[in-house]
Formats: C-alpha cells, sequence, structure tokens
C-alpha cells in the first residue's frame, strides 16, 4: 500500500502516481469490519438520503437482473434487492473479499436474502457474458477504479442493449460557498476523525485516502462526458447535497 495512505498522511496532495489496483483491494480489506459505521460516522447519516434518491432516480425496474460494481458490504446490493422485488435479482462483485464477506452476512441476515449472490470480481474485466444484465448500478466505486473509461466500458458490454445504468459518487460541489467549507472538512475534519479513529484502533487509510482519490475524478459534466463516449445514451446527472455527490443516469442504445 502506498505509504502516504497507509499512515493516513496524505494530505500531500497527489493521486496522480498512486497505483489504485494495487492498493485499492487491500484498503478495503482492512476497513471491512469498519466500513459500515465509519461510512455513517463520515457522512453523518446523509447517505441514507442519496439512498433514497438513487431509490427514486436510478430507473432500475421490478424483475430486473441487476449488477451492483463494487458492492463491498451489500448496502446498495440490498437496496437493489428490494427494488426488483422477488422476480428480480441482484449480483454484486467486488474486488475486496474482506467487504464481500461483511456483505454475505448481511444479505444472510436479510429477508432478500435469496435475491442478491455475491462474488469476487473486478470492474476493469467484469466476470459476465456480453449483455448479461438488464442494469447495472455502483455507489462510491468509480473514483476507486485505476481506469474509469474501461469500466465505463465493461459496463457498457454487461449490460444488454435498451438496459439502464446508475452510478452514485463523490462529486466536486459547483458553488464556492459550498467547495470551500467541502475541502475544509476534506483537509481538516476527516483528518481529525482519522486520530480520533485510530486512537480508537480503527484504521486511519480511508480517511487520507477519500479526498486523495476524488482530486482525479471528473467533475459531473465531464463524467457524463465520458459516459456518452462510452457508448451510453440519454446521460443525466442530479447533484444531491449541493453537489457534494452526484447520481449519473443513462441507457444503453436499444441496436
Ligand atoms: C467506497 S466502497 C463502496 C461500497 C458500496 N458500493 C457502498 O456503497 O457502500 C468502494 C468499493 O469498491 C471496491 N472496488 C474498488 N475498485 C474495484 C474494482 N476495480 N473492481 C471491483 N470492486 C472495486 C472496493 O473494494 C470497495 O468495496
Amino acid at each position: 500500500m502506498d505509504e502516504r495512505v497507509r499512515d493516513g498522511q496524505a494530505r500531500a496532495p497527489s493521486a496522480a502516481g498512486l497505483d489504485k489496483s494495487a492498493f485499492v483491494p487491500q484498503l478495503f480489506d482492512r476497513i471491512a469490519d469498519h466500513y459500515d459505521l465509519m461510512n455513517l460516522i463520515m457522512t453523518a447519516g446523509v447517505w441514507r438520503r442519496w439512498q433514497a434518491a438513487f431509490r427514486r432516480r436510478c430507473g432500475v425496474p421490478a424483475g430486473a437482473q441487476v449488477l451492483d460494481i463494487g458492492c463491498g458490504t451489500a448496502e446498495l446490493s440490498l437496496l437493489l434487492a428490494d427494488m426488483v422485488g422477488p422476480d428480480g435479482r441482484v449480483c454484486g462483485v467486488d474486488l475486496s473479499e474482506r467487504m464481500l464477506e461483511v456483505g454475505r452476512r448481511k444479505v444472510e441476515a436479510s429477508p432478500h436474502r435469496d435475491r442478491v449472490r455475491l462474488r469476487q470480481g473486478d470492474a476493469l474485466e467484469l466476470p459476465f457474458e456480453d449483455g448479461s444484465f438488464d442494469a447495472a448500478a455502483s455507489a462510491f466505486v468509480m473514483r476507486n477504479v485505476a481506469d474509469l473509461d474501461r469500466a465505463l466500458a465493461e459496463i457498457v458490454r454487461v449490460v444488454r442493449p435498451g438496459g439502464r445504468v446508475a452510478i452514485l459518487e463523490l462529486s466536486h460541489p459547483p458553488a464556492s460557498v459550498v467547495r470551500v467549507p467541502y475541502l475544509l472538512y476534506f483537509r481538516h475534519v476527516l483528518p481529525q476523525l482519522g486520530r480520533w479513529a485510530a486512537r480508537a484502533g480503527l484504521p486511519v487509510a480511508p480517511y487520507a485516502w477519500l479526498p486523495l482519490s476524488l482530486q482525479t475524478f471528473p467533475g459531473a459534466e465531464a463524467m457524463a462526458q465520458r459516459m456518452a463516449a462510452a457508448g451510453m445514451e440519454e446521460v443525466r446527472f442530479h447533484r444531491l447535497t449541493a453537489g457534494i455527490v452526484c447520481l449519473h443516469t443513462a441507457h444503453l442504445a436499444r441496436r
């Protein structure tokens, strides 16, 4: 793992040159047991509102076969399982075996356990045939992948013609009145949370990685262009919480 990230010293500043494919799965393996708790703390619970917005706007229909890319601890997979109903199915893939282990426990304990299966797989080389799914979804993954365009191309490959795509990800707030406090939060509050987490025996790496991973991630308009360039149609985006998070949706051409 990159030393700056491992030691929580990554305030300095560049994500360029980090080998994401090497350390991202290790990082999530390390934090898997605390991931849901940290998510709750770091987002101050707003994650629930983002989930509600995702449910309203993602356009995944009942009965769909859906792929959840970078499913992690299966939060989105379980939401999708609720949405697709008894005739639908959700397949979650993730690189991190430890995140999947936590996710499998949650799936087993859920009333939707028969609708969800989780397996290891790489967003850059999805282990599925072309056109296997009616829809693909992903939450807070795309800024972690080593090659965004390749991940988008893989989505286009595994979703059937006319299928649906919904990508939720952190973004860059357009208004400086939001952007400035947001950057302050990233640079000052998150490291402090990291220090408290370290004192409580939790790993600090994610607090350091989060701002770095966003540095090289495109803004909402640029992300929409990348999705269109990958072959997606009707690409739309909805900024949530003043643009801190963005939900991108699209259809694939009916061919
Ligand atoms: C921030 S977590 C998000 C997890 C989950 N989607 C959620 O919303 O809670 C990012 C997840 O993406 C996974 N990931 C990162 N790069 C990946 C890749 N190339 N292929 C598959 N999963 C990946 C990580 O292992 C991690 O579980």
